[in-house]
């Protein structure tokens, strides 16, 4: 089997790099081609994760850069379009929800190849949210459905979809935590930042409906301002940020509070360090609800919805909003020792990409086309 995978946004690397990784068990059967499509290029945005994951260069990268969503998705699909004809892979694997996975996704689809994708089945049901409309998209086209919860797979089945497509196969991004974990906690940053574990607060904030928005941003920054008057925060901020409160001169604010510590965008092992020994976690990422919820650190969301529900559920995620009251209350309910440790979802076990792939191998005539 001849198999294309996708990674194009930061998000994508730590899901594809056990699918790559329990590929290479089976040489005999499996042959695969990586192909980046540079929707993320900085350094630490990109190969930092593919240093720290030791995944292996990509075979192909098509260095589209950024541009607007018509943009970004039109120039995947031209450069994209040409790799799949000269490739003739036999099936695309594509994950998560970026525009990188939507546009090679039409790109494959419509040239009669297969499509797979891992992380199917999540709805934020919020069609303001980009990342819900290529959830969509994707799904609809999409020959096999890998997901990570049983929600997901009621929600392929309540769009229609037959149940032969959806395999509840786990989740990839906690077979990637789990592997590093160890090596996250021998790391040193918390100490060279002056910190000590569960002394701290770690923020992530990247979405356009927080970042974009002026008055949005300031409240929650506001926030961010007050919460460091009782626990230090850890802010690695994400490019898209920086620009934005740089254009909206809320960057001063953060940059001259002592217990605000501004950082570049980190590595993973970094982060993950980070992540595992903070007291909370504020974010309005996807993937660190569902990375919080397994290591049982008390996650504030700052969105009003979520496609991973089955972290309020069963982990320790609250859905806040962006509003500056709601969540400094939430802030205040953790510091005040009422948070949810709750638990670690089915099949979140570290074996996710070893279901898949073996899937793949019990079926080389992929289904449903
Ligand atoms: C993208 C994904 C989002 C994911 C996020 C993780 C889509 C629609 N969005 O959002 O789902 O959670 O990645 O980070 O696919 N930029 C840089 N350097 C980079 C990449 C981006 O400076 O390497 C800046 C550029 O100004 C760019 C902006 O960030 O215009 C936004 O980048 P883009 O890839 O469009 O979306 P993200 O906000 O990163």
């Amino acid at each position: 089997m001849k198999i294309i995978n996708i990674v194009g946004a930061r998000p994508n690397f730590m899901k594809m790099a056990p699918v790559i990784e329990a590929m290479n068990q089976h040489p005999a059967d499996i042959q695969h081609k990586l192909v980046h499509t540079g929707q993320h290029y900085d350094e630490k945005m990109s190969q930092a994760f593919f240093n720290d994951l030791g995944m292996p260069k990509p075979d192909i990268d098509l260095e589209i850069g950024s541009g607007s969503h018509a943009e970004q998705t039109a120039r995947i699909m031209v450069a994209f379009e040409k790799v799949c004809l000269q490739e003739k892979p036999d099936l695309v694997m594509v994950v998560g929800d970026v525009n990188s996975t939507l546009a090679c996704t039409i790109t494959a689809k419509k040239l009669g190849i297969k499509v797979a994708h891992v992380e199917a089945g999540l709805r934020s049901r919020d069609m303001a949210m980009p990342e819900e409309i290529n959830r969509l998209c994707t799904d609809v086209l999409c020959d096999v459905l890998f997901t990570t919860d049983r929600g997901a797979g009621e929600n392929l089945l309540a769009e229609g979809v037959d149940s032969s497509k959806i395999v509840f196969a786990g989740n990839v991004m906690i077979d990637t935590l789990l592997k590093h974990k160890l090596m996250a906690a021998e790391l040193v940053l918390i100490d060279e930042l002056g910190l000590r574990p569960r002394h701290y607060s770690l923020l992530t904030l990247h979405r356009p409906s927080n970042v974009d928005d002026r008055v949005v941003l300031a409240g929650i920054l506001e926030a961010v301002l007050e919460l460091s008057d009782h626990l230090p925060v850890i802010f690695p901020i994400h490019p898209r940020t920086r620009k934005m409160a740089q254009q909206f001169g809320l960057l001063d604010s953060l940059q001259n509070k002592p217990d605000i510590h501004l950082l570049q965008p980190l590595g993973y092992l970094q982060f993950l360090h980070l992540m595992m020994q903070a007291r909370m976690v504020l974010t309005d990422s996807g993937g660190l609800q569902e990375e919080t919820t397994t290591l049982g650190v008390p996650c504030i969301t700052l969105r009003n919805n979520t496609e991973r529900p089955i972290t309020c559920e069963q982990g320790s995620n609250v859905i806040v909003g962006n509003k500056k009251t709601d969540i400094l209350a939430a802030a205040e309910n953790v510091l005040s020792g009422q948070s949810r440790q709750g638990r670690i979802p089915e099949k979140w076990d570290g074996k996710a990409a070893q279901r898949i792939v073996q899937w793949l191998l019990d079926h080389p005539a992929i289904p449903g086309m």
